[in-house]
């Protein structure tokens, strides 16, 4: 049989396989139990870390966006999103909780960068010990298991509170917000970041945009996912609500995200490869949803919500 032939098949019954496993062996939302175990397996399995770094959110490339390094694109974002929500004008020293926290990226840059005293929680104990792992001691940054439906910390005790990504895990997007404003003290800052569907009172979703969402929601443990408006909403009438709350679209200066997260297997292969088979079928596995997510942002059925308490008089 011709060489190539053979090739192809064998790329055909990889592939056939792997979205196979992809769409049978999905991972669906069941309770923050079904989070938190997600998130230990990524977190051990050292695949995200290896490929993106520290950071598990999406760049940003600037509007109209331009090509970067992924991993300086994260950076950028956390500055960007600093700068934009007034972050920046808060002395040193200010207690920041940063909701959802990964491992760490995020919060390392908030302590080391702008000196701020820095609490990361996440439903997911693995992180919390990897983020403590990668913090150089002498860092004001610390790390807790919590939900974030159920703050064990006292009313009004921090100067800011920042959440990056964490929102669509979350069932109750209310409660979410109550509890974020209920720590944050009046005048405070507040910093989010969210992936958010599109309004649907105008535009229904279609058959195929139906078929998409259930896949985006199963794939990575989603409940469901919030418009920005209908976030918006949740924040502004919360019972602890702290002000006005202003919100911009960025799914332009984050979709090059998409692309790179795939490019980034390509440009540091060892990351997938040193992995062995398990780590390269795992990560091969992520593609099409992360395609979906391409599609999915850049066709508008859903949008990269950052919302924040208005700062201007
Ligand atoms: C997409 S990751 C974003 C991580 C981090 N913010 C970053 O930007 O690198 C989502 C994070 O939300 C956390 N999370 C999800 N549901 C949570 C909950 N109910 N309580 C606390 N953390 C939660 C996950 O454990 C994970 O750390």
């Amino acid at each position: 049989m011709n060489n190539w032939l053979l090739v192809l098949i064998c790329a055909v019954l990889i592939i056939t396989f792997v979205f196979f496993i992809w769409l049978k062996e999905d991972r669906k939302y069941e309770s923050s139990s079904s989070v938190a175990s997600a998130y230990d397996n990524w977190t051990n399995d050292r695949l995200l870390e290896r490929l993106w770094g520290h950071h598990v959110h999406l760049g940003y490339y600037g509007n109209p966006p331009r090509s970067k390094d992924f991993r300086r694109a994260k950076e950028d974002f956390v500055h960007e999103l600093i700068r934009w929500s007034g972050l920046d004008k808060l002395p040193r020293g200010s207690r920041v909780l940063d909701v959802g926290c990964g491992i760490g990226g995020s919060a390392r840059i908030l302590a080391i960068d702008y000196g701020f005293d820095v609490l990361g929680i996440s439903i997911s104990p693995e992180q919390v010990k990897r983020a403590s792992e990668l913090t150089n001691q002498g860092v004001s940054c610390h790390f807790q298991v919590m939900d974030a439906l159920d703050l064990k910390l006292d009313q009004n005790s921090f100067d800011a509170v920042w959440s990056v990504e964490a929102g669509p895990h979350i069932p109750d997007k209310q409660l979410y917000a109550d509890e974020m404003l209920r720590v944050l003290r009046s005048g405070g800052v507040l910093a989010i970041a969210d992936w958010n569907e599109r309004d649907f009172y105008n535009q229904k979703m279609n058959i195929f945009e139906k078929a998409v969402m259930r896949q985006l929601l199963n794939q990575w443990a989603h409940p469901h996912f919030s418009s920005i408006s209908g976030f918006r909403e949740n924040l502004m009438n919360s019972k602890f609500s702290k002000g006005i709350v202003e919100t911009e679209d960025w799914t332009m200066q984050t979709l090059p995200s998409w692309n790179d997260s795939i490019f980034e297997g390509f440009r540091r292969p060892q990351a997938i490869l040193g992995l062995g088979v398990n780590g390269f079928v795992k990560g091969v596995r992520e593609i099409p949803t992360i395609l979906l997510m391409n599609w999915a942002f850049s066709k508008g059925l859903m949008r990269f919500g950052v919302f924040r308490i208005s700062f201007h008089t």
